[in-house]
């Protein structure tokens, strides 16, 4: 699947029309999170590329839940896989609201919460806080029947726990790694180059430390586990399969190959069969 907001399908299909349909490059889509009102997002500059991946400091912009429902979901529910609506509360009772409208609708097949964000009651960052996103898990637990997807942030003290945590209040699935904090100075002024100052760092640059939180989480959870982080090959990709991730995402290395997420899949199949090859060649017993 795609990393929520690392790919417009919608954008891409008036880029691209039904020829992107007919060759979708996941075999699951995530919306961008959306929020409860709308949000213009953070004022640019929003990216700034470094040597193995990038900062963004997007902030966010989405047409709110009502723009999300009216607009962007009609032309989604076109897609030819599975659609994961991505949401994000500022209090556990945005949150309960965003999750109820969203997963009413037919064409969604689950939600994912993205949790690193403050919660204003409490001024804590929900999915850094076990009790926290136990609290917001065990909210919406009843109000959605459809499957729900906690996305862990690794700006955690301890990610595994999170993942207990929210399993044990009925997720039936974590997704991680969200984008690691960093920033960025102006060569020039020495001062902040994003427009929000600090940003997510992504792409091969925290893929390392992507793996390591992947194979903490599934050691500790029996819900599926979906690993990203800087995957940009399908042994990347294999890798965090061998970590203990069921499914994978593909995020930063869409910005620089559109079809990555095709060409990841592919590698991904030839790379499992070459290996069970050499396992059945070096095996005596039957295969
Ligand atoms: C430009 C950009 C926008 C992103 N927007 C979102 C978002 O809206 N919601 C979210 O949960 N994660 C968002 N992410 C995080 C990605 O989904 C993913 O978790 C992270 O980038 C790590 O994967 P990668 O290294 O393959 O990009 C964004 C990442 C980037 C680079």
């Amino acid at each position: 699947m795609n990393g929520s907001g690392t790919f417009d399908a919608i954008a891409a299909r008036r880029a691209f029309g039904d020829a992107l349909l007919e060759r979708f490059p996941f075999d699951a889509f995530v919306s961008k999170t959306i929020t409860l009102q709308p949000r213009e997002g953070n004022p640019p500059p929003r990216l700034w590329e470094t040597p193995a991946g990038m900062i963004n400091s997007i902030g966010l912009p989405n047409k709110g839940l009502d723009g999300f429902l009216a607009s962007d979901l009609p032309e989604l529910a076109e897609l030819p896989v599975p659609l994961i609506v991505s949401v994000m509360g500022f209090s556990r009772d945005e949150l309960a609201t965003l999750v109820e409208r969203v997963a009413a609708s037919d064409v969604v097949a689950m939600v994912e919460l993205n949790v690193s964000c403050p919660n204003v009651e409490t001024g804590l960052i929900m999915g850094a806080d076990p009790a926290e996103t136990a609290l917001a898990v065990e909210r919406l637990r009843p109000r959605c029947q459809k499957p729900l997807i906690v996305k862990l942030t690794p700006n955690a003290q301890d990610p595994a726990a999170v993942a207990q945590a929210a399993e044990a209040a009925g997720a039936d699935a974590v997704s991680l790694i969200n984008t690691l904090k960093g920033m960025a100075l102006d060569p020039v002024t020495r001062r902040p180059w994003l427009g929000g100052v600090s940003g997510g760092l992504s792409g091969p640059a925290v893929r390392a430390v992507a793996l390591e939180q992947v194979r903490a989480v599934a050691e500790r959870v029996t819900i599926p586990v979906i690993g990203m982080g800087g995957i940009a090959s399908g042994l990347h990709a294999a890798d965090f399969l061998a970590a203990g991730a069921r499914f994978v995402a593909v995020g930063t290395e869409s910005f620089r190959d559109p079809s990555a997420g095709r060409r990841i899949g592919r590698e991904l199949r030839s790379f499992s069969r070459k290996e069970r090859e050499i396992h059945c060649a070096g095996s005596t017993g039957p295969t």
